[in-house]
């Protein structure tokens, strides 16, 4: 209707436009038909366990996840029904042999359970969906997506893992590095039939890359991942039917040293890990695991898999290759064709089976938990051995692989010294230089790689601490030039300082290659503050650079780590900003592989040794926080189904070690980490997170049907809570902890009866603008402390002071590290200032210490889409949503022009979710888009639902609009799938 009056009104602005009208004529006719036709709700978007047409699946009930489309309103799945089928063909025939539900009634779009033929390894299963809409029609069939089996049994691998012989003796020395060569390995073969399909299963103990007949393997980095190899690793699945030929045929694959025996973490450091050097970690020789199957048409099919008849060698170019120190490239070095058939290797030598290089004894250092709490831990060694074991459990890999997903332009060449060029590439971010050179053979460039540069121009590298993070290359000596990229490392920069260039470099000579896990961005932002606008692009750069494989806490310095409060206080920012449910999904396992035999989890998983205490408050209930995080993101119950026993085991252990329902003071001490003058007890924290997460075991309890202990945990939770407010919490609302990040806590958990929260709020609220001076923003709160500040004071009513600290420019502030330049979120708000350089504002601070990508204070992202923009999921997985947007109150003093418009998005699993809201005086504005198959309460700020239109029509005749209420200053309506065009008044 409202489209028709439209163009009307356009005809009669062109009344002689004979197209025009013909156009308008057969719009009228397509709406006509659309609103009566049965595909007017599409299904796509196909998914399996998240990924699109993913290879290699392991589990036996892979899950399907669409979603609907429909330009109509109120649009509903209503029934379903599911084909798979072992062929396309059968398939575009509706043949589902392997599965065919039949017309199952619902709306379930999400995450269904796969429940055919029991499915076997290597099978290819191909699948499509229709649906039903609300007036029970039937769609078309979605376009066909697919995906295969990996190998599900140990008996399924013929292949043996293999490596070189390693003669090498024990590297035991801490103050020379020792950076060994990655290993080539190859094998020929010939396919003898014509190939209906090729498929290669890979893994190593180390890091691999592939190519076949001299092409590369898929675009991934960093396979197969990192895990706990002394427990498990992964496997990846690749399709190359594409690359083998019928006749002669080479298989290549680079091995090197990554997280199994390169340099990790801050071993090297700290001197832990392997007779205290830093690298060899889990073991001393790489190894690797390949097999190749190809099926014929004829019927017949090859194995080719890794055994001692495959030829090595260490003699190729990459004579260093370690993710914090950097690669060494002698490009003289290459061979050319060496994964092509009819290569000559006899140079080369044959591979050994990983087992026959024997057992490596070693003494390994770390910290031990002391017998007494109040003792500190120390350092000891116990014997290890560092020769091959087989990973007890292979697995199908079921993150997402880390690739290049971006080129960086440079945008400046500065040269601070003779002979030295620094290229500015405009953005801090995680990856590698592309270098681009025309010179003589043997010529050394040297590329180091820093985030920030000092005021003399020269490349800041001190916060790199023991990571060298500076590649060579070596030229052959191409008279067309030639281009190197870095493999098996990647730096956290924005500049890279270039030593050793032939001439004159101009700004095509490096480019910057982004890496990051392939996690989809899900996110936009935009308002009318600029500044806000640009913290969020840093937000989302920092969640980029950190998410390699894991969620790291910084991609630069010698950690690199999944520390665990980081991932706590980010991973529902995370969720928002991208798609990442399979990229959790993966490193979840590592996190409950990593569980301690007490039941605690450690600071940071992967847990390659222990560093002071294997556990700290607020970093070990990641545990428990991050999977509930993914099940209300996604919905996704077989997260916390698989994470269950260990969650359990978590909790026993939060319970034997309680007193009383409070906290322990004990463990590592890390708290509000990095909190501004404030330090809140680490006992008050201790509970608070007890709390929290007896809270969400409940929930997670009672969402898989176990009633039993969702009760008992709801009770713990009532339990916590009374010893809490017995504890900390006066009769006037205030706290007997008197920082922020108490009061912060304790609102965002809902320790504070319903009577006393808005008083407790105003206790926080008043303590945050009593702090404020000239110079400072009054803010106190560290990483724990930060993300929920301003959720909490809009949920009590303090939305303008939420708005007012966020869109501050005074330290410490979000605004205050935009103003100092950052294109990232820095670990301090002052890691740099225009002032005092690398100091901080006091100059005191520590520059090795001082990444600028660390994602911690981001996790205000959450705050941005939640609250201001307004997009919340009402439960799990967004089926039912929230859309509250808090615009600021007309004509009260911001420190800065108020926020007058707000647009943002969010990619939910059902589909796209929008709020674009604008405000002029006291007019408010929403449009607002809710994905078909959910519906929305929105909330619109008003004294009356009398002054609510949609598109300029009353809201009492709009037939999926409902008004429910006048609640606090908004009217609350029950919204259906759509767009709408929401105006309200606000009050006076
Ligand atoms: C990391 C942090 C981490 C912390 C523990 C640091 O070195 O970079 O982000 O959470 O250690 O306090």
């Amino acid at each position: 209707m409202v489209v028709l009056v439209k163009i009307r009104h356009r005809a009669r602005q062109m009344p002689n436009n004979k197209y025009f009208i013909i156009t308008a004529a057969l719009l009228i006719a397509w709406l006509g038909m659309v609103s009566t036709s049965a595909a007017e709700l599409q299904p796509l978007a196909l998914r399996c366990e998240y990924r699109v047409n993913p290879e290699g699946i392991d589990t036996l009930e892979p899950r399907l996840t669409w979603q609907v489309a429909s330009p109509q309103r109120g649009a509903r799945q209503t029934a379903c029904q599911i084909l798979v089928a072992s062929s396309d063909q059968l398939l575009e025939k509706n043949h589902g042999d392997l599965w065919d539900t039949h017309k199952i009634a619902g709306g379930q779009t999400i995450n269904v359970p796969y429940a055919g033929q029991t499915l076997v390894s290597r099978e290819q299963c191909f699948w499509k969906v229709r649906v039903w809409n609300e007036q029970g029609k039937p769609s078309a069939w979605s376009k066909p997506a697919r995906w295969s089996m990996g190998l599900l049994g140990p008996t399924d691998w013929q292949a043996h893992y293999i490596s070189f012989q390693d003669t090498t003796p024990l590297w035991t020395n801490a103050s020379q590095l020792y950076l060994p060569p990655a290993h080539q390995y190859r094998k020929e073969f010939t396919s003898s039939h014509r190939i209906k399909r090729a498929t290669l299963f890979a893994t190593a103990l180390g890091i691999y890359e592939l190519s076949l007949n001299g092409q590369p393997v898929g675009d991934d980095r960093f396979a197969p991942g990192w895990t706990d190899y002394h427990q498990s690793a992964y496997y990846h699945t690749y399709d190359v039917t594409g690359l083998i030929r019928q006749g002669g045929n080479a298989l290549g694959a680079w091995v090197a040293d990554g997280w199994y025996s390169g340099y990790l973490g801050f071993g090297l450091l700290t001197g832990i890990g392997t007779e205290r050097i830093g690298r060899f970690t889990y073991g001393k020789t790489p190894a690797f695991m390949a097999q190749l199957e190809i099926e014929y048409h004829d019927g017949t099919q090859t194995t080719i898999s890794t055994d001692p008849s495959w030829k090595e060698t260490g003699g190729g170019p990459i004579r260093q290759a370690d993710f914090l120190m950097g690669e060494y490239y002698d490009a003289r070095q290459e061979m050319s064709g060496w994964s092509q058939p009819g290569f000559d290797d006899s140079q080369w030598q044959p591979a050994v089976l990983a087992a026959d290089n024997g057992s490596v004894p070693a003494t390994f250092y770390e910290f031990e938990n002391p017998a007494s709490p109040t003792n500190a831990p120390q350092i000891s060694g116990h014997p290890v051995d560092l020769g091959f074991q087989r990973p007890p459990r292979l697995e199908a890999f079921p993150g997402v692989p880390v690739r290049p997903a971006q080129e960086l332009d440079a945008v400046a060449i500065t040269s601070p010294t003779n002979g030295i060029y620094i290229f500015n590439l405009g953005q801090n971010f995680a990856g590698v230089a592309r270098l681009k050179v025309k010179g003589a053979a043997g010529t050394v460039i040297r590329l180091r790689y820093g985030e920030m540069l000092y005021p003399d121009g020269q490349l800041m590298t001190e916060n790199l601490r023991k990571a060298r993070a500076t590649d060579f290359y070596v030229l052959r000596g191409d008279p067309h030039g030639e281009t190197y990229t870095p493999r098996f490392t990647y730096h956290g920069f924005q500049y890279v300082e270039v030593t050793g260039y032939p001439g004159k470099p101009d700004k095509r000579a490096i480019k910057g290659i982004v890496l990051q896990s392939d996690t989809p961005m899900a996110s936009g932002f935009a308002c009318s503050d600029p500044l806000a606008s640009r913290l969020f692009k840093n937000i989302v750069w920092t969640q980029r650079a950190n998410f390699i494989d894991l969620p790291t806490d910084c991609p630069q310095r010698d950690e690199r780590f999944g520390w665990m409060g980081d991932a706590q206080i980010y991973v529902h920012c995370a969720t928002l900003n991208a798609d990442v449910a399979a990229f959790y999904t993966k490193w979840l396992r590592q996190v409950m592989e990593a569980q301690r035999a007490s039941g605690t989890f450690p600071g940071y998983c992967p847990f390659p040794f222990q560093h002071g205490w294997n556990f700290g408050t607020a970093w070990c209930d990641a545990g428990v926080i991050c999977p509930w995080t993914l099940w209300q993101a996604y919905g996704d119950k077989r997260i916390i189904e698989h994470c269950w026993p260990f969650m359990t085991k978590f909790m026993d252990w939060r319970k034997g070690n309680s007193r009383n329902f409070l906290g322990l003071a004990q463990g590592n001490d890390w708290g509000d980490w990095l909190s501004f003058g404030q330090k809140t007890p680490l006992d008050y924290i201790d509970t608070v997170y007890f709390a929290k997460t007896a809270h969400l075991m409940s929930q997670m309890a009672a969402a898989l049907g176990k009633d039993q202990e969702a009760a008992e945990y709801s009770q713990l939770f009532a339990n916590i809570k009374a010893a809490f407010d017995e504890r900390y919490l006066r009769p006037d609302g205030s706290l007997t902890v008197d920082t922020q990040t108490a009061y912060a806590l304790a609102l965002e958990m809902d320790l504070i009866p319903g009577e006393l929260r808005l008083k407790s709020g105003r206790v926080l609220a008043e303590k945050i603008k009593s702090s404020e001076t000239a110079d400072t923003s009054g803010m106190t709160t560290g990483f724990l402390g930060t993300r929920p500040l301003l959720p909490v004071l809009t949920s009590v009513e303090e939305n303008d002071l939420a708005i007012k600290q966020f869109q501050s420019r005074k330290f410490p502030s979000w605004g205050y590290e935009v103003e100092q330049g950052a294109t990232t979120i820095w670990e301090h708000w002052d890691s740099f200032t225009k002032d005092h350089g690398f100091g901080g504002v006091n100059g005191q601070q520590n520059a090795s210490m001082n990444s600028f990508a660390h994602y911690s204070f981001g996790a205000v992202g959450e705050w941005m889409l939640n609250d201001l923009g307004g997009i919340q999921s009402d439960g799990p997985g967004y089926d039912k949503i929230i859309l509250h947007p808090h615009p600021p109150t007309p004509a009260r003093d911001f420190g800065h022009p108020p926020i007058t418009w707000v647009k943002t998005h969010y990619d939910s699993i059902h589909g796209r979710i929008e709020s674009n809201w604008s405000l002029k005086g006291r007019h408010f504005k929403l449009d607002t888009t809710i994905p078909a198959n959910t519906t929305a309460t929105v909330y619109l700020p008003t004294s009356s639902e009398k002054n609510v239109t949609e598109s300029g029509l009353p809201l009492a005749r709009i037939q999926h609009a409902k008004f429910i209420r006048l609640d606090n200053g908004c009217a609350i309506l029950a919204v259906e799938s759509g767009k709408y065009a929401f105006e309200s008044q606000l009050a006076q």
